[in-house]
Formats: structure tokens, sequence, C-alpha cells
């Protein structure tokens, strides 16, 4: 893409003001947006005010779109330059944009594009009568009728150099002018003969209700036709692809609760039931007596106090910086964590 910049100051107008029909427009635009959001318009202004100026944004055009929504300058040229819906230097009365994209490339947009150069020149060059100039843009979304090009707010599809030639032409001296296919299409129905969806039994209803039927024949025991076929295509038990890789193999457990409760028995076993409630084979948990007068171990960590917390650091938490490990009152290889150790000055464990 080339460099998009403002045209040169020679073709800059003095000055720019919204017309009403356009000040009209911004002001139904804003009132899209909650108060202090307006700059969410910009660019529909910046269409209208495009529009105003003859197809093109001049300097004063994009600062009279940044005045209105009370927007920095720069902020609202970062738009205008982005979008190449916004044309920076003059157009043609008619301004045509050529699709250049593959799918129109194949249907033949390389002779359409030779009409163009010429009849009006390079792109971006206005003729000397400001009717005509044109831009190689991208795909317009009208595939199916390529070749195609847009002139101002119009698709014109399916062109040869021929038709393309005449429609210049007519343009030029402002006769009417067919918009759409060039050869008649009704928008992007078949090219040529229709050859497909001519079963009448599509369009008067007896195909109602047909996958329904389908379905339900499927469903049926095995006979002949269709869908016995599709039931007999379908196997019978799923194999996994690699039974050893990845998941493992789900297999029947014995005496589940959903496999008894599948036989008709209590969802438990009597006898682990029995089993359970003899306290002879119950866990025995030894009555706490000396150890519960002990107290808890601590810690040979000291804590921060965090405000209103209540704990008093006991001994200084951090080495004042630069003292070697060994000078150090605390320890910080972990053992000050684990209860029961205790590091004393000369870093002695016990
Ligand atoms: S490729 Fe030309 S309209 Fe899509």
């Amino acid at each position: 893409m080339a460099v998009r910049k403002l045209a040169p100051e020679e073709l800059q107008p003095e000055s720019f003001v919204f017309s009403p029909d356009t000040e009209a427009f911004a002001e139904q635009q804003i009132a899209k947006y909650p108060p202090g959001r307006q700059a969410s318009a910009v660019i529909p202004l910046l269409w209208k005010a495009q529009e105003q100026a003859g197809g093109w944004l001049p300097r004063k055009a994009i600062e009279a779109v940044a005045t209105r929504l009370d927007m920095p300058f720069i902020r609202v040229m970062e738009v205008a330059t982005f979008y190449t819906m916004f044309n920076l230097e003059p157009v043609g009365k008619y301004f045509i944009q050529f699709c250049g994209t593959t799918p129109c490339v194949l249907r033949g947009a390389g002779d359409i594009r030779q009409v163009l150069e010429k009849r009006i020149g390079d792109q971006n060059h206005v003729t000397a009568d400001g009717n005509f100039s044109w831009l190689e843009v991208e795909c317009l979304g009208a595939c199916c009728n390529a070749p195609m090009v847009q002139i101002n707010d119009d698709y014109y599809e399916d062109l040869t150099p021929e038709n393309f030639e005449k429609l210049l032409d007519d343009l030029a001296a402002g006769r009417p002018v067919k918009k759409g296919s060039q050869i008649g299409r009704n928008t992007s129905e078949p090219f040529e003969a229709v050859n497909t969806l001519q079963d009448p039994s599509l369009y008067d209803g007896s195909q109602i209700g047909t996958w329904r039927k389908r379905f339900e024949e499927q469903a049926q025991p095995a006979g002949t036709g269709e869908a016995a076929a599709a039931v007999a295509s379908v196997p019978q038990e799923a194999k996994a692809a690699k039974p050893t890789a990845g998941r493992p193999i789900e297999s029947e457990v014995a005496d589940t609760p959903a496999e008894r409760a599948k036989k008709g028995e209590a969802p438990v076993n009597p006898v682990d039931q029995k089993e359970a409630a003899d306290p002879s084979r119950a866990t025995k948990v030894e009555p706490r007596t000396e150890d519960a007068a002990k107290p808890a171990p601590q810690s040979g960590k000291s804590y921060v106090a965090s405000p209103g917390g209540g704990a008093t650091p006991t001994s200084p938490t951090t080495p004042n910086a630069g003292t070697p490990p060994g000078q150090s009152e605390t320890r910080r290889d972990g053992s000050e964590s684990k209860p029961g150790v205790v590091v004393d000055k000369d870093n002695k464990t016990s």
C-alpha cells in the first residue's frame, strides 16, 4: 500500500465549513453516543465531510471534524490516513475502484486494468476534464460476478473490455448506465445456463419432512435400501485406535454399588457393612495426655507483625545488607522454619 499522506498544499482549499446538510447529519450521528463519547462518530463525520468536499478529505475538512467532535487533530488524522475509504487527494467526478484480487484477475481483471490505463492513465490521476480517476483495491465482495469495479457508490459487474469502454463512454456523456451485472445476470445467479437446483420438487414443498422420514426408516429393523446401508455401515462395537496409548481402559468392576443395584441387591455388601460396624476393627487412637500440655512446636523463623496483628518480632527478620552469611543472626537456608530445629549463633543445628 502506498504511503497515505495529505494532498500537496497547492491542492488544499482555504477553508471548509460544514454545510447545513452535513451539520444535521453530524448532530444525528453524535446523538447516538453517550455524552463525552462523541468521538465515536468520527468515521461517519469524516465520510460525510468527504462527500461534501467532492470525494476527498482536505486538511480543513479533517480539522472541522476534529473541532466538531472536540478531538485533537492528530487523532482524526490517524483515522483518515488509516482507512483507504478516505481519499486524501482529489478524485474524478467518477471515482473508479478497480478490484485487482485473485478471483477478478482469473476472470479477466487484467483486461479491465488495461482499459483504465488507456482511458484514464495511472492510478490516482484525474483526467483533464475532471471526470475520471481510478484506484486498485482489494476484493469488494462481488467475486461471483467478477471482474468488477465500483464507481462512486455503485457496483458494475461481469465486465469485458467492450462493455466497460461503453460504460465509461456513457458516463462521460451523461447517458444513463446499467448498474450491477452488465450481461443481464440477476444478482449472482449462475453464469450462462442454470445447471443446478433445477429439481421442481425443491420448490413445491414435497421435500418437507424428507430427513425425518429417513431417520425413522433407519430406526426400524434393517431392511433394504439406503437406510439399511446406513445402518450396516455403522460399526457395532467402537474400537479405540490405540487401546494402550493415552487414556486408561475402562473395565467392569465387580461389587460396585451400581453393579449391585443393577442386580437388585442392596447397594452395600452386608459383609462389608458388618465389618465396618465391628469396634474391634476400628482404628485405634491413643488418648492425648502429656502431649496436650506441651506447647506447639515453635518455628525458629521470626515474623514481622502485620498492622494490628499483635505478633511481635523476636529477632531481626533481615540481615543487614553486606553481612556475611556466617555472621547473620537469622539463617536463610530454610531450616529456620522447620519445627524442632534450633539454630544457634554458630549456625549449628540441634
Ligand atoms: S475478487 Fe473482485 S470482488 Fe472479490
